[in-house]
């Protein structure tokens, strides 16, 4: 591919033909079918969010019906036919998009709730919902989504399911291998397999749902999803706090989670170049402080009585304060405040690939060695000449996330996609994270874009078991090829 000069395409699958088509248009409606031609131009497809992978798929199948689903996995399976299966296409490691010419099957057609139960707040909906619809749709019944994250109005639940998001309420509701409750698939070779279970207790055997939940595409198309959702929280607060040192935020951290507690809901920390580069996009915002400081933290706080809450908060701050650990910061007076308070952690994913693109590292480290990643990665950067105002192409490498989690997201923001910063960026980065015992992915995945680095995180057996799965569930491996198995 002139796209991937480092990989080949396989030879064992099949280029698409005139019978293939006219198969997929005598099983599936005129608006199922999106054939790549000068009409059609299925460029929203093959590129992902970051415009860093591009495919060249001229066909998108969006099916409305899980039967339907099924009888494109088995003809499929039949002829070889490689199958990327693509949600709102936010994932950020290049998995969600076709490599070379993969048939698309999107699952944005598959959008219906199929049931709420008021009393437990389990949710059963198609993958295809859009999460802030399903979120959206048991608040007004007083639930809440156990996840939230900054994609939300585009990133399926399917699809969140099918990468593990974790996002901004891990913290205080766990990941979805404990929320989620069961799973419909459909199996390469077209088979449905149907556990949409209710029951939060089930220990008759292996736990099969699981193997799907963070398998990237790679093991079977998930196309319903039941889970558990939480109970509406009557009061949020969010405050945005000054510190002057990684360290003063890990110390904040220990107090938060103590004094906090139960009302903890998110601890989100952010560098000063972070917040610089949001700046350039939030052109009419204020910067919610007066100056600059090295270190930002946004906790969120949410619960069932606002009196309590707020009193929570207010002691916790003044003692944090007056002990210096904190060195200013404001609290949320209504709901706008608290949407424009976010906005500075939200907005980092788009203010860093503004100036034209962004390699993103999403790596779990113990606390203590978080932000040494960002200082190790600037002065490698640096070394190599590479950052500067332009021509350089590097603008510079930022540090923020889920400080709750251990999890660093790296981006280092570019003024273009080339070689020399990848060279300089891989595998360093897989190193250091591997010399401090963490993972080379939190939350984002492997995708195309750490496909030969699973070996930083993971045994040789490890790696061995995962293959052997995906031999046995995918005897073709026409599910996602490419990526990281
Ligand atoms: P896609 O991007 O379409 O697909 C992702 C992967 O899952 C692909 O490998 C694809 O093949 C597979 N897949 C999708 N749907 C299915 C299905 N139904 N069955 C089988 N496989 C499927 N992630 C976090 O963890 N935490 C965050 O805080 C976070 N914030 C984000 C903020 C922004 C602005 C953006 C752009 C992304 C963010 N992400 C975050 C990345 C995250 O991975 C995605 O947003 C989300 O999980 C992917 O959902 P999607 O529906 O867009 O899936
Ligand atoms: C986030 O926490 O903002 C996300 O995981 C997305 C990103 O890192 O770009
Ligand atoms: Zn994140």
């Amino acid at each position: 591919s002139e796209n991937y000069p480092e990989v080949q395409r396989d030879a064992r699958f099949k280029k698409l033909t005139s019978d293939d088509l006219n198969y997929f248009r005598s099983i599936l409606s005129e608006q199922e079918v999106l054939q790549g031609s000068e009409l059609e131009d299925l460029s929203f497809y093959n590129e992902d969010w970051m415009r860093k992978y591009k495919g060249q798929s001229k066909l998108v199948l969006r099916p409305k019906t899980v039967e339907k689903i099924s009888l494109i996995l088995n003809y499929c399976n039949d002829e070889k036919i490689a199958v990327v299966p693509q949600g709102g296409n936010t994932g950020l490691v290049g998995g969600s998009v076709p490599i070379f010419d993969e048939l698309i099957l999107s699952l944005a057609n598959l959008n219906k709730i199929r049931d709420f139960d008021p009393v437990s707040g389990i949710l059963k909906c198609d993958a295809g919902v859009i999460l802030e619809n399903a979120n959206n749709y048991v608040m007004e019944q007083n639930y809440m989504f156990p996840l939230d994250l900054g994609a939300k109005g585009s990133c399926h639940v399917g699809g969140v399911v099918a990468t593990n998001a974790g996002g901004l309420r891990l913290l205080r509701y766990g990941s979805l291998h404990g929320s989620v409750l069961g799973l419909e698939v459909v199996m390469p070779n077209g088979q449905i397999v149907n556990s949409m279970h209710s029951m939060r207790k089930d220990n008759t055997g292996y736990d099969l749902k699981q193997l799907f939940i963070g398998s990237e595409g790679t093991i079977g198309i998930i196309t319903g999803v039941s889970i558990l959702t939480v109970p509406k929280p009557k009061a949020f607060n969010v405050s945005y706090l000054a510190v002057e040192s990684f360290e003063d935020v890990q110390k904040v951290f220990v107090r938060a989670r103590q004094e906090l507690s139960e009302i903890l809901s998110a601890f989100e920390f952010m560098d000063s170049k972070s917040q610089i580069l949001a700046k350039s996009q939030l052109k009419d915002a204020t910067f919610p402080l007066e100056d600059e400081h090295p270190f930002y933290i946004l906790i969120e706080t949410s619960g069932s009585n606002k009196d309590h809450d707020d009193s929570k908060l207010e002691t916790f701050l003044e003692s944090v304060m007056e002990e210096g650990v904190v060195t200013d910061g404001v609290v949320a007076q209504d709901e706008t405040e608290l949407q424009n308070l976010w906005k500075w952690r939200e907005m980092i994913p788009e203010a860093s690939q503004a100036n034209g693109g962004v390699y993103k590292y999403d790596v779990s480290l113990p606390l203590k060695d978080l932000y040494s990643l960002v200082d190790a990665t600037n002065a490698r950067l640096s070394e190599a000449g590479l950052v500067g105002d332009s021509p350089k192409p590097v603008v510079g490498a930022i540090g923020y996330g889920h400080v709750g989690d251990g999890n660093l997201h790296l981006n280092v923001a570019v003024r273009e996609y080339n070689k020399d910063i990848e060279k300089a960026l891989e595998p360093f980065v897989y190193e250091f994270v591997s010399s401090k015992h963490g993972s080379v992915s939190a939350e984002h995945g492997l995708g195309f874009q750490k496909k030969n680095y699973i070996g930083y995180s993971k045994s040789p057996e490890e790696i061995t078991m995962i293959k052997e799965l995906k031999a046995h569930y995918d005897p073709n491996a026409i599910l996602n090829p490419y990526k990281y198995v």
